[in-house]
Formats: C-alpha cells, sequence, structure tokens
C-alpha cells in the first residue's frame, strides 16, 4: 500500500467553503433585504458559474438540433451533448455510454422503468417492493403500472429512527417480485439507506434494483459497478445543474430487453406504415429532440463536483450536518423527525406548537429559505402521525453560519409564538 505524501495528502483534504461560495452568484443576492441563508437544496440545488456560463455559450455559439445536421453547428452540438453522456458514465462509472439515457429528470426515469421494465416483465400477480420512505415519483408509478397489470405493491417498514427494517424485507420476497426500487438517500428524513445490503439481498432472489438516487447524488461518491444496481435515476437540477434534464442508467443487459418508453424521432432505425424498427441504446429511450442545452449544462455540473472532490465534499457535509443537528436539537420544543444513524443533506424537525408553514414563512422574512411541507412523502409524515415539517438541506457552499442564522430566526418565532 503506498503512503500519500504529506502535501497530497493536505490537498486531498482540503474544501475551501469560501472559494465554493464565490462559484455560485445567488449566494451574493439580497433576499427581502437579507443575505439569502439557502438551505433548501433538496428541492433544487443552486447553480455555479460553470454551469451558467456553460449554458450561457451554448446558446450564444453552439445551439442547433443534434444527430440530424450536417453542417458545423449541429456536429459541434451533437459532439457537446455525447461528450456530456460520456461525463456522466465516467462519473457514475458505467460500464458503457449506451448505459446512460437522457430523461427529463428522476421522475421520468422512474417512470421509464415501470412503463417499460413492466411491460416487459410485471404481469398479473406479480410484485414490486418499494419502500415506507419513497418520494411520490417512487410510489405513484408502480401504482400505475400496478393497477395496469393487475400487480401488487409491497412496501418496507420504517422504525421510529427513519431506518428501514431490512429485517422485515427478507420476508417481502416472494416467487413473484420482479423488482425492488428503493431510495438512497430519502429527501424528507435524510436517512442514507444500506443500499449495498438491500441490493445483495434483492440479488440472491434474482430481483433486480432500482436506486432513485435523487438526493444521494450531490453528497457522496456514486459507482454503479461498484453498487451493482441495475437501475439508477437522478436529477440534473439536484447536483447543480440545470433543471428539466435527468438521467437513467441502466445496465445494459436489461435495457436492451425493455421496450422503448416514448416513440418519435431519433428512437427509429426504419419506419413504415407497417412497422417501425428502433435504434440502438442510447438513443432508442431519447425520442424527440432532447434538452441538449440541460444535458450540456449536466455535464458541465458534473465537471465542476468532480474538480472539488465528491469525497472531500462528503466529508465537509457530514461535518456540517452534524453541527446542525445538534445545534436544532438543542433548542426548547423542536424534535427532529428522522434520527437515523446514518444521514445525509436534510434534517426535518417540527416546532412545538407552530405549524411548519408559519416556521416557513417567518424564516422567509428573514432571508431563510427552508421548505416546508409533506416533502412529496405524505406516508412518511403518516408514519410519524404529523401533518409536515421543517426542513433544511444543504450542499456544498453551505456553511455552519447558515445553520447558525436558522437557529436565530428559530429563536425569534418561538419568541413570538410562545409570548
Ligand atoms: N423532491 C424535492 C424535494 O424533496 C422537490 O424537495
Amino acid at each position: 500500500m503506498s503512503v500519500p505524501t504529506t502535501s497530497a495528502a493536505q490537498k486531498s483534504a482540503v474544501f475551501d467553503a469560501a472559494k465554493v461560495r464565490a462559484d455560485f452568484p445567488i449566494l451574493q443576492e439580497l433576499v427581502r433585504g437579507k443575505p439569502l441563508v439557502y438551505l433548501d437544496s433538496a428541492a433544487s440545488t443552486q447553480k455555479p458559474r460553470q454551469v451558467i456560463e456553460t449554458i450561457d455559450r451554448y446558446y450564444r455559439a453552439e445551439n442547433a438540433n443534434i444527430h440530424r445536421g450536417v453542417y458545423y453547428l449541429s456536429e459541434l452540438a451533437t459532439s457537446k451533448y455525447e461528450a456530456a453522456r460520456e461525463t456522466v458514465r465516467r462519473f457514475l462509472n458505467a460500464a458503457s455510454t449506451k448505459e446512460i439515457i437522457f430523461t427529463s429528470g428522476t421522475t421520468d426515469s422512474i417512470n421509464l422503468v415501470a412503463h417499460s421494465f413492466g411491460r416487459a416483465f410485471v404481469n398479473e400477480g406479480d410484485e414490486i417492493i418499494i419502500s415506507a420512505m419513497e418520494h411520490h415519483s417512487n410510489i405513484v408509478p408502480w401504482q400505475m403500472l400496478a393497477e395496469d397489470r393487475g400487480a401488487k405493491i409491497k412496501v418496507i417498514p420504517m422504525n421510529d429512527a427513519g431506518e428501514l427494517q431490512l429485517d422485515a424485507l427478507e420476508g417481502l420476497f416472494s416467487s413473484r417480485t420482479r423488482l425492488v426500487a428503493i431510495v438512497s438517500v430519502s429527501n424528507s428524513l435524510g436517512t442514507v439507506n444500506p443500499v449495498e445490503d438491500i441490493i445483495e439481498m434483492a440479488h440472491s432472489q434474482q430481483v433486480p434494483v432500482l436506486l432513485d438516487a435523487a438526493q444521494a447524488v450531490a453528497h457522496a461518491p456514486l459507482d454503479v459497478q461498484a453498487l451493482d444496481c441495475d437501475f439508477l435515476a437522478f436529477s440534473a437540477h439536484k447536483i447543480f445543474g440545470p433543471t428539466g434534464v435527468g438521467v437513467l442508467y441502466g445496465k445494459q443487459e436489461l435495457l436492451e430487453q425493455i421496450p422503448p418508453y416514448k416513440g418519435g424521432g431519433d428512437m427509429i432505425r426504419e419506419v413504415t406504415f407497417e412497422k417501425t424498427t428502433y435504434s440502438e441504446l442510447p438513443s432508442r429511450f431519447e425520442a424527440g429532440t432532447p434538452n441538449i442545452a440541460g444535458v450540456i449544462g449536466l455535464g458541465a455540473a458534473l465537471d465542476y463536483v468532480e474538480s472539488i472532490g465528491r469525497e472531500q465534499i462528503s466529508t465537509y457535509e457530514a461535518d456540517l450536518l452534524a453541527y446542525g443537528e445538534a445545534k436544532l436539537a438543542a433548542i426548547d420544543g423542536v424534535r427532529i423527525i428522522g434520527t437515523a444513524s446514518q444521514k445525509a443533506g436534510a434534517i426535518s424537525f417540527v416546532l412545538e406548537d407552530v405549524h411548519p408553514h408559519d416556521v416557513g414563512t417567518f424564516l422567509d422574512r428573514q432571508g431563510v429559505a427552508i421548505r416546508v411541507g409533506h416533502h412529496c412523502t405524505q406516508p412518511v409524515m403518516d408514519r410519524f402521525n404529523i401533518p409536515a415539517t421543517s426542513r433544511a438541506s444543504i450542499a456544498l457552499y453551505n456553511e455552519k453560519s447558515d445553520y447558525d442564522a436558522l437557529v436565530e430566526g428559530l429563536d425569534e418565532i418561538i419568541k413570538v409564538f410562545r409570548g
């Protein structure tokens, strides 16, 4: 084993928060006359100038449709779009760019699998396993499929800490289980799920696994070959890229066995009125003109994250999250919802006697942006017997002072509401 030199070790440990913040122009803005404290990255992350400038340059100097033109701009746009596919492949450590499908986001990616995998493999009486902490986007598509095919949804329960009960998962498998679809990191609880164990359990039953990595992708390294997941979905806008674009990773052997999701231009080999044949992977899953600027912007976002280092981001954020959790837990009347031993990104909480919507509205007046509500996870709220939570979520540009501002705001709310 080689021991790193001091300078190499120091270099890899450096995370310069001030330098990172300077890359995000919106963090210099005043909101309601106050410096912006942005604690809603689980909903959508802010964008660095490297991404903004890439998209700006694309529309100013590179814009044309792709895969269709024989002229300079079309070839340029095509090469940039396909270069972004290679960037995503490298970022996920996928075996081939054939396994990288561009979609409009995580929701679209999951719907693609529900529709296409569902048509190929799910029949009456078959079962899909999801978990008690799924986002609606990893519940509703399976319910629609189940209704259509006469299939059944089974749910892995969770404990009071917001951790999945894997001992119960064992008993959910049957000879009719066709897929496990599971969230890597919960958007409303912050729980980091033991997806490696879940994948191992599912594969021992010959069941493939889809990971919803929307909340995981910006916070820690992700390696689809090491994980051995069969499908993985994420959105660009949750990792400093633009909205309206995302990725479905799928193992080539599986993608080759499932029918296209949408029909249209660019996904065909030959069309006659009698019969259509489809093109190869990945284009047969990318009907119509895609979000070209968005895909190129996503490539820039992933390059940006890699230039900082995912291990460094993960270490920095773990320390930050622990700080925030300790500060919030110390407030009289705050109850943290989701106390799993492994967490990332988000802290959900309720403040005694104050509705989360009042918390959110009051904090907004202080320039502090958090999300309040059910976070598109109504079953999670039901599990904890609450209507909503307040959620503070971070990304690599947050600092301890952001949590300090949140706590100051909460102290003010408590003064007002408790007289
Ligand atoms: N899924 C996003 C969130 O958790 C929108 O806020």
